[in-house]
């Protein structure tokens, strides 16, 4: 049962293998949403300063009746955050507005602010500053884990020329008909675990008809068939939603794709418009 299972970090420290998406869900609401999925089982949930929704997150982690050091939290610090100073402050705000004494996990948003995104300047002395402030976080033990999102190649590289903490996690944005082959291997191979973002299609692969026709010969939903892809390729997958019953449906994946639909999935044709997210750069 995939909801009682864990990745090991690097640190030694377990992270449940499905986390719960907070993207898009309010302020009000989540709460509510992180107390159905811990009583379904949920125990790892995912949000970041930018969502607006990290009080209300940990008001879910403080009341949903599960012991806090059995729940994992991941926030992120914000793509334009990128001073040791701010960095710093930045960390200790999250702390305050969730309300709890250590975050189980903190990654950097994004290696470049969201209007600068994937653009001629790297900000590589800024994310080095953005992870020294991390990292004094987490020897302080005030965050369990550190690590990184949307991180290239070069991106990862600048922060492994010079750590004294090696980052464990770089959450990216994988799923089928979008499997970015080449980094998910060199991330893996540098021992850093990598989760899935957006593992269905920000809802857009909801309208594909040849992944609805697969799912209905694995007799599952196509949420299901996308989350098993992703834990097929050993990332970590954090569907979104804040209905108990996708919960349930999306915990339950203990069947298998075989390995030449696992090929078909991994080569479909890319999606070109993820909807809502669409005005985020990172969908363009
Ligand atoms: N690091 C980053 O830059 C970054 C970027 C994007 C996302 N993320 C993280 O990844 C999480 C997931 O990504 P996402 O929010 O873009 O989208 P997603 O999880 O790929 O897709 C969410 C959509 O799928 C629907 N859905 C989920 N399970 C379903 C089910 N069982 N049956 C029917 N519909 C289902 C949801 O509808 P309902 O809500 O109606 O269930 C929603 O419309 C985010 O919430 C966030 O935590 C990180």
């Amino acid at each position: 049962m995939i909801l009682e299972e864990n990745y090991t970090l690097s640190n030694g420290i377990d992270i449940p293998k499905l986390g719960l998406g907070t993207w898009f869900i309010s302020n009000e609401t989540v709460g509510q949403a992180v107390k159905d999925a811990a009583e379904i089982g949920y125990r790892h949930i995912d949000t970041a300063q930018a969502y607006s929704n990290e009080s209300g997150v940990g008001d879910g982690i403080r009341a949903c009746g599960v012991k806090r050091e059995d729940m994992f939290v991941t926030t992120k610090l914000a793509a334009e955050t990128k001073s040791y100073k701010e960095a710093v402050a930045s960390i200790d705000s999250s702390l305050k507005t969730m309300g709890l004494d250590y975050i189980d996990m903190m990654i950097i948003h994004s290696p470049q602010p969201w209007t600068k995104f994937r653009g001629e300047d790297s900000y590589f002395e800024g994310n080095r500053d953005a992870w020294k402030a991390l990292e004094e976080a987490y020897k302080a033990g005030k965050l369990r884990a550190i690590g990184l999102s949307n991180f290239e190649k070069a991106d990862i590289d600048n922060i492994l020329e010079s750590y004294s903490v090696k980052p464990m996690v770089n959450q990216i944005l994988a799923h089928i008909s979008n499997t970015p082959k080449e980094l998910i291997q060199y991330t893996q191979e540098k021992g850093i675990l990598v989760e899935a973002y957006s593992p269905v299609g920000h809802g857009e692969l909801l309208k594909n008809g040849e992944l609805a026709d697969m799912a209905k010969k694995y007799g599952v939903s196509v949420p299901r068939l996308c989350i098993r892809y992703t834990l097929q390729l050993d990332l970590l997958p954090l569907p979104k939603t804040a209905n108990p019953d996708h919960m349930k449906d999306n915990a339950d994946v203990d069947f298998v794709i075989s390995e030449e639909d696992m090929e078909l999935l991994k080569n479909m044709e890319r999606i070109k418009d993820y909807g809502e997210a669409s005005v985020f750069p990172v969908y363009q």
